[in-house]
């Protein structure tokens, strides 16, 4: 479906839906804002139903790609409307903060909903945020990746006050779905996609 990615190869990017989740003041926006536009702010504003935001990003193989990224709400309140966002969406970060535990806990039923929930298909990354923090964590690196493994999640721990692992994490995530929806095997121009076909045909023909 159109709203699940397409892949284009005439040099239009490969676009897709991704949704982050987490309770409220781990950091999502923190890290939209991060990732989107390079900025941080220590007081930033506890979102109000979702944000929209969009981002372009060449991955390393030379295939652009382009991020819809749903900002949602962490407070209780705003629970029922995730759904909304996370229906049909190929990719979901599920946030926590390295330093509350409670987060973590809130993390791990958000990964259940998704997987009872959204798309079979759906890729699903943990997030422990505010790695800037790291001497006041709670939740241990190997908890989170035990835990993550466990489920089948990627893994990462990022700082959106710090720039640790955001691109990084938007990238692999891409490269994930991109290998899965595209068939590219993630990281293959697709310019490189039409030569190969073409040079098999030109191989592989008797006339
Ligand atoms: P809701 O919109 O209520 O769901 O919260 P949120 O998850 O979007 O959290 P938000 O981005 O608003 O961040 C909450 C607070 O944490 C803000 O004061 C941010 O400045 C702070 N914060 C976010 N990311 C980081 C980080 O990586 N490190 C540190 N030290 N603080 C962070
Ligand atoms: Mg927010």
């Amino acid at each position: 479906m159109a709203h699940r990615g397409s892949f284009v190869s005439n040099g239009t990017p490969f676009q897709f839906k991704l949704v982050l989740l987490g309770e409220s003041a781990v950091g999502k926006s923190s890290l939209a804002l991060r990732f989107v536009k390079g900025q941080f702010q220590d007081f930033q504003e506890s979102t109000i139903g979702a944000a929209f935001l969009t981002k372009s990003m060449t991955l390393d193989g030379g295939q652009l790609v382009k991020f819809e990224i749903w900002d949602t709400a962490g407070q209780e309140r705003y629970h029922s409307l995730t759904p909304m966002y996370y229906r049909g969406a190929p990719a979901a970060v599920v946030m926590y903060d390295i330093t509350e535990q409670e987060s973590f806990s809130k993390a791990k039923s958000w990964v259940l909903e998704l997987k009872q929930q959204a798309s079979p298909d759906i890729r699903i990354a943990l997030a422990g945020n505010k790695l800037d923090l790291n001497a006041t964590r709670s939740v241990s690196t190997e908890e989170g990746k035990a835990y993550a493994d466990e489920q089948d999640l990627l893994f990462f721990e990022t700082s959106a006050k710090s720039n640790a692992n955001v691109n990084e994490m938007f990238a692999a995530i891409a490269t994930e779905i991109l290998r899965v929806n595209g068939g590219s095997g993630g990281t293959d121009d697709p310019d490189n996609l039409l030569l190969s076909t073409d040079s098999n045909r030109k191989g592989g023909c008797c006339r």
